[in-house]
């Protein structure tokens, strides 16, 4: 088989600017320990906890990340809307409905090697208008002929992840589930050869309840009333994973990134 040997760090959903600045910071230390040929991060919380702005996406793009994921915050900003329609390395699920702003999947270069970016979304408990599981069959055939294909699978429930793992087992280099914040402990290569894991985790507040301020949604759950929420910025980690390749469309390895914002500079 044909040597596509790459590296693809994915990054878990960014949580406001904290997020933002925590990728940031971490990225030049991550870049000299892992080489990296490719960054993909999911941007859809960077936008203030909800959402993502052109501002925001531009400096992700221009700090070197190769394409950013979304998820069902991807429309909380009209002003990004035409973004998503010019910047092809910003995608959206795919399986949205084919008349709302933006594209659902990507492909990028470096070092020779093209890299393939499907978003999807679940269809529980989170609004698609078509089924991920048909519609990554169409994504697939628009990528065409790529080395390596990352999917991000940004659904709620875990069964709907772990399908989406088994249907695309040998055919995707690797499958990342994103949305609950909370990194799972299942991350392997299955037998076909693809990186699966169920949830990557967020790139926030770990002292926050999935990135928003502990007292705001305690207060919200005990009190079953509207409370307005803001982004924690209390003990802000990285959360990714790192997958390793050497034939296309097959990993080698995943693993972990789990990593606390530098000290040094936490104070900004
Ligand atoms: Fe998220
Ligand atoms: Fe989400």
């Amino acid at each position: 088989m044909a040597e596509a040997k790459a590296t693809i760090l994915f990054v878990g959903d960014l949580v406001g600017s904290v997020g933002r600045r925590t990728l940031l910071q971490c990225l030049p230390l991550l870049r000299e320990r892992y080489a990296p040929t490719f960054v993909v991060v999911n941007g859809e919380n960077v936008a203030g906890g909800l959402g993502i702005t052109p501002k925001a996406g531009r400096e992700l793009l221009s700090a070197g990340v190769d394409a950013i994921t979304l998820g069902n915050h991807a429309y909380h900003r009209r002003e990004i809307y035409p973004y998503l329609d010019e910047e092809k390395r910003i995608v959206r699920p795919y399986n949205y409905l084919k008349g709302q702003p933006g594209r659902g999947a990507c492909v990028v270069e470096r070092d020779g090697l093209r890299l393939g970016v499907i978003n999807l979304s679940g269809n529980l408990y989170v609004r698609a208008g078509r089924s991920a599981f048909t519609e990554v069959e169409v994504a697939l055939r628009e990528l065409g002929d790529v080395e390596h294909v990352l999917v991000d699978m940004h659904a709620e429930a875990s069964s709907e992840k772990i399908g989406m793992g088994w249907l695309l087992d040998g055919r995707v280099t690797a499958v990342v589930g994103t949305h609950t914040h909370v990194p799972t402990a299942d991350a392997r290569v299955l037998p076909g050869g693809t990186a699966y894991i169920t949830d990557v985790g967020m790139t926030g507040a770990r002292g926050g309840v999935i990135g928003v301020k502990r007292e705001q949604a305690v207060e919200a759950l005990v009190t079953q009333m509207p409370v307005r929420f803001e982004t924690s910025e209390d003990d802000p980690w990285l959360m990714g994973v790192l997958v390793r390749c050497s034939t296309p469309r097959r990993a080698d390895s995943i693993e972990q990134v789990l990593m606390p914002r530098p000290q040094q500079a936490a104070g900004r």
